[in-house]
C-alpha cells in the first residue's frame, strides 16, 4: 500500500470532514430548529390528553409483557420534553425530578445535546469498542481526566457502559494490586450496582436473595452525626478506627480496597465529616488496603464537581468510578494502581453520540457558575430547603419526627441531602407512606423517587443545569397534592 495517496488535496480526513460540512451544520440547523419549536410548546404540566390514554394503557401492557412484570411507574417517554418538563406517550406533561436517577442534569430535548448526538451519529459506526474505535472515547477520557487531575492523582481511565461494569473493573483494578487480597470493605446500606459481585457488596438483603455469596465483605457502620455530635468528634472517630483496625487484625493483608460512597445515594443521601473520612482513608493507606471512590451518583451533582474536592479527599483516592450524568461510565486509577495488559477489556465502550455528549456535558460542567458557596448548584438546594420548610410549616402534620433506627445514622431532619442530591422525609420516613407518595407525586405531576434503607426519603436528582429556580414552587404545588393524597 502508498504510504500516501493524493485523493483528496485537503489535509483533515473525509471523516472529519464531513462532521465539519457546512451542509450538515445546515441540516442540524433545520433539526434543531424543529426540535426547539415542538419543545417550547411544552410549559405545564398536565394529565393525559383526550384519545391517547387508551393507546397508552396498551403500551403499558407490551412493556410489562416484555419484561414480565409491570413498570414501577406508568411512565413511558414520548421522544420530547423541554428543560425540566417531559412529555409521556399519553400526552402527560410531568416535572421530571428524578432524571433517570440522575442521568439527565441538561433535561430533556436540551438543543446543544441533540445537535451533540445527531452530529456524532453520522459516523460510520454506533458502538465503539476497545480493540478499535474513533476518537470519540479518548476524547471523554481526556476531558475526564483533565478535571479529576486537578485535585487528585487519578491519571487513567478505562471506560466501561454502566457503573456496574466500572465498579467490577475498579475491583479488579483492587485485587491485582493486592493480590492475593481477598476481602473488601464496604459501608453498611451503600449501594454498587447490579452484577453478582456488585449485588453481593451492595448492603441490601432484598437485591441478592438467590445469589451465592463468594465475595468476603467486611462491613463499617456509616457515620453518626447524633452520636458523633454527642460523644465529639474526635472519640467518635477514635471508636471507627478501633473497628476497622479490628477486621484488618483479624485478616492481616487480606483486604484489597475500602470502598467510600462519599455520600450514599440508594442508602439515603447520608454523607460524613471530611476528618471522618480521612482518617479511615489514611489508615487503609497504612495497611496496603486500596481507598476506592464510587461516585457514580454523586459526580456533578454535589456543590463541586468531584465529592472528593468538596471533602479534600483527593490526594487519598487510589480508584475512582463515574457513571450516570457523564452517559457512558469509568473506572479511573492512579499510575501506582494501573492494571496489567489483560485484566480490563470488552466488546463496547460505548456508542459515539454518548461519548460526544458526556463530553459536552463535561464541557458545560467545567464552563458554567455551578460549584461553589454560590454557585447554581448551592442555589437551587437553598430553594429546595425552603419549600419544604414552607411546606411542613403548612402541613406540619405531615411532616412527624423523623424515628432514628437503631444501629443507623441517627434522628434526622426532615429535609437534607447535599447539592443537587435533595432529599425530604415526610411521614416520619415510613416506608409504605413514603413509597405510597412517589406514585401520587407522580399521578399528581412531578417524578421523584425514594432513597434510604429505613428511614425512607422522598428523593430528587433535578436536572439543575437547566432548571430555574421559579421553577421550584410549581414543582411543590405538585408534590403538595400527591403528598395531601397520601396523608388523607
Ligand atoms: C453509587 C452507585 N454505584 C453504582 C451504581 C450502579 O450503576 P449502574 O446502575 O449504571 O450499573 C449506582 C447506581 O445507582 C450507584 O448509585
Amino acid at each position: 500500500m502508498p504510504a500516501t495517496t493524493n485523493a483528496t488535496s485537503n489535509t483533515t480526513p473525509l471523516g472529519q470532514q464531513l462532521s465539519e460540512s457546512p451542509v450538515v451544520a445546515q441540516a442540524l440547523d433545520t433539526l434543531i430548529a424543529e426540535v426547539e419549536s415542538k419543545s417550547a410548546q411544552i410549559t405545564v404540566p398536565r394529565g393525559p390528553v383526550d384519545g391517547m390514554s387508551e393507546t397508552y394503557e396498551a403500551y403499558m401492557k407490551r412493556a410489562a409483557a416484555t419484561r414480565g412484570k409491570g413498570l414501577l411507574y406508568p411512565y413511558i417517554g414520548s421522544g420530547l420534553g423541554n428543560r425540566a418538563l417531559v412529555e409521556l406517550m399519553d400526552g402527560s406533561v410531568k416535572w421530571d425530578m428524578i432524571c433517570g436517577i440522575g442521568v439527565n442534569f441538561f433535561g430533556h430535548s436540551d438543543s446543544d445535546l441533540i445537535r451533540a448526538s445527531l452530529r456524532a451519529s453520522l459516523g460510520d459506526v454506533t458502538n465503539h469498542g476497545n480493540l478499535l474505535s474513533n476518537w470519540g472515547p479518548y476524547k471523554f477520557s481526556e476531558t475526564l481526566l483533565e478535571l479529576a487531575g486537578r485535585n487528585s492523582g487519578l491519571s487513567q481511565a478505562f471506560i466501561s457502559p454502566t457503573g456496574a461494569l466500572a465498579n467490577e473493573n475498579a475491583l479488579k483494578v483492587c485485587y491485582q494490586k493486592h493480590a492475593p487480597a481477598s476481602r473488601v470493605i464496604a459501608f453498611q446500606d451503600c449501594f454498587m450496582g447490579r452484577t453478582v459481585t456488585m449485588a453481593q457488596i451492595g448492603d441490601s438483603a432484598g437485591a441478592r436473595v438467590g445469589i451465592p455469596l463468594s465475595t468476603q465483605v467486611d462491613y463499617m457502620p456509616f457515620f453518626d452525626e447524633v452520636e458523633a455530635e454527642a460523644v465529639g468528634l474526635a472519640k467518635y472517630i477514635d471508636g471507627a478506627l478501633v473497628r476497622l483496625q479490628e477486621f484488618i487484625d483479624r485478616y492481616p493483608r487480606q483486604h484489597a480496597c475500602f470502598i467510600f460512597e462519599l455520600i450514599q445515594g440508594e442508602g439515603g443521601f447520608n454523607t460524613a465529616k471530611r476528618d471522618y473520612f480521612r482518617a479511615l482513608m489514611e489508615r487503609c493507606k497504612a495497611n496496603s488496603i486500596a481507598v476506592w471512590d464510587d461516585e457514580i451518583q454523586t459526580f456533578g451533582r454535589t456543590e463541586s464537581m468531584f465529592a472528593y474536592e468538596a471533602l479534600d479527599l483527593g490526594d487519598l483516592v487510589d480508584v475512582f468510578c463515574v457513571g450516570k450524568m457523564t452517559q457512558v461510565c469509568a473506572t479511573l486509577f492512579t499510575e501506582e494502581y494501573a492494571p496489567k495488559p489483560g485484566l480490563l477489556s470488552g466488546t463496547f465502550t460505548g456508542t459515539g453520540a454518548a461519548f460526544d455528549v458526556g463530553n459536552r456535558m463535561l464541557e458545560r460542567l467545567r464552563d458554567g457558575d455551578f460549584y461553589g458557596a454560590d454557585g447554581v448548584i448551592a442555589k437551587h438546594r437553598d430553594a429546595f430547603r425552603e419549600q419544604v420548610r414552607a411546606l411542613a410549616a403548612r402541613r406540619p402534620e405531615w411532616f412527624p419526627k423523623v424515628e432514628s433506627v437503631p444501629g443507623k445514622p441517627g434522628a434526622l431532619d426532615i429535609v437534607g441531602g447535599t447539592g443537587g442530591m435533595m432529599r425530604m422525609t415526610p411521614f416520619g420516613g415510613k416506608k409504605a407512606k413514603v413509597t405510597k407518595a412517589c406514585r401520587a407525586c407522580f399521578d399528581e405531576g412531578v417524578v421523584l423517587f425514594y432513597c434510604g434503607h429505613g428511614p425512607y426519603h422522598l428523593r430528587m436528582l433535578p436536572p439543575l443545569g437547566v432548571m430555574k429556580l421559579e421553577d421550584w414552587p410549581r414543582v411543590f404545588e405538585c408534590v403538595e397534592r400527591g403528598l395531601a393524597k397520601v396523608a388523607g
